[in-house]
């Protein structure tokens, strides 16, 4: 029988218990802060039950909370409060500001998105085709930085919006958006620049007003909050019709009542992360770097995705495994209590290649093989020598019984 075909329990119970549990696919659904969590209950039992938008005392104390994470979250990202907006997550956030834009802003008819941008990105600007618009996707060489000069190239006179994240979240390439926002602004003031900086946020600095960007999306579980909330910030200025419709709320583009604890959590997870800035940072580096390394000294036929040193963000790792097949892997690992995401964390279980992999020119066997891991600030050194122990056999055995060969 095929090893996918089986269920864990079955394969567990042959295997036996792991060791230990190393959790590193925060890319798809991130570990939380404890304190984050205790927040978020706070705020269910005793001061964010209420509906932010009435006038009693309960409703006074949503309001409050909400404004509390709003100065927050804007004295570290650097914008001001009321420009931050709350969504229920990094996707819809996305979602809005993409399509939002596109109805609130007539005339022109261009978008242009990065080909590594996340699905919530692309999907939603392709969307935008059946009703008259041009997506251009921009391309990126093999590393997934922006091709400058093809980028150039590509505006125009019709272009509406250009958006480009800060951060890969499946590569690590920590874009120069404030070089590339220049670029656009210099040819058209008028171009508006959306970058998606999901995974950006907590894990490097940057100011907004410096980077130059007219939207920001946010997501509270990758920066270690609770499921449930995002934002989206907005220039002052920037015009985003809602796309969805609803009664009572104190956001214009989030109907019905606001998810405040949620949003209180998301707000501690953030604080956590820059008031311990320096230290996560270093942490995660090290963490990653020894994995890198511990996998390239180990095991023979790798190689990584995306780039090195201080162009790639400190919690990434994602590298390919070739003659192996990145589902076996996952598999493989979770039987040994690691979990990661393959190929692309979104795309995991439809066996198609990550859009990123194929865009910084990886060929079919090497996108299928690639694994993607993010390191935590509340993972230890013990856990990342626990996955180097378990990482080489585990690649060794798939090998072994695998019908590509070297
Ligand atoms: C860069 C990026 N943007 C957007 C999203 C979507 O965020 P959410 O999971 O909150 O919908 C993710 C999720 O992993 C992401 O990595």
């Amino acid at each position: 029988m095929d090893m996918l075909d089986k269920g864990t329990e079955d394969l567990l119970e042959e295997h036996g218990k792991p060791r230990r549990e190393v959790y590193l696919d925060s890319e798809n659904s991130g570990l939380i802060f404890p304190e984050a969590l205790d927040e978020m209950v706070k705020y269910y039992l005793e001061l964010g039950y209420g509906h932010p938008s009435i006038t009693h005392k309960v409703g006074w104390e949503a309001y409050e909370a909400l404004i509390k994470v709003s100065k927050l979250l804007s004295s570290f990202i650097g914008c001001k409060p009321d420009e931050i907006h709350y969504l229920h997550s990094g996707t819809e956030a996305n979602n809005v500001a993409i399509l939002g834009l596109a109805k609130a802003y007539k005339g022109r008819r261009k978008i242009l998105v990065s080909s590594i941008e996340h699905l919530s990105v692309i999907y939603p600007a392709e969307s935008l085709r059946n009703f008259g618009f041009k997506v251009v996707k921009i391309p990126v060489d093999g590393e997934g930085f922006l091709d400058l000069d093809a980028f150039s190239s590509l505006i125009d006179s019709d272009t509406l919006l250009v958006s480009v994240g800060l951060v890969n979240h499946e590569i690590g390439t920590i874009q120069d958006v404030k070089g590339i926002v220049e670029i656009v602004k210099d040819k058209d003031e008028q171009i508006l620049f959306h970058s998606d900086a999901s995974d950006a946020l907590g894990k490097l600095k940057f100011n907004l007003s410096d980077l130059g960007v007219d939207l920001a999306t946010f997501s509270s579980h990758k920066v270690y909050g609770p499921k449930g909330a995002a934002a989206l910030y907005i220039r002052e200025g920037v015009k985003v019709e809602p796309i969805l419709f609803g009664q009572l709320s104190t956001q214009r583009l989030w109907p019905g009542v606001e998810n405040i604890p949620a949003i209180a959590g998301f707000g501690k997870a953030v604080e956590i992360m820059y008031n311990n800035f320096d230290k996560f940072h270093s942490k995660l580096k090290t963490f990653r770097d020894r994995l890198i390394d511990g996998i390239f000294e180990n095991v023979d036929h790798v190689f990584l995705n995306g780039p090195k040193g201080e162009k790639r963000a400190p919690d990434n790792v994602n590298i390919s495994f070739l003659y192996c097949e990145g589902e076996a892997i996952t598999v493989e690992l979770s039987l040994r209590g690691i979990y990661v995401s393959s190929g692309s964390a979104c795309t995991s279980r439809i066996l198609q290649p990550s859009h990123v992999l194929i865009a910084i020119g990886r060929k079919y066997e090497a996108a299928h093989g690639s694994i993607l891991m993010k390191v935590a600030p509340m993972h230890s050194i013990e856990d990342v020598n626990y996955v180097l122990s378990q990482l080489p056999q585990a690649i060794n055995r798939l090998r072994s019984i695998s019908p590509l060969k070297p």
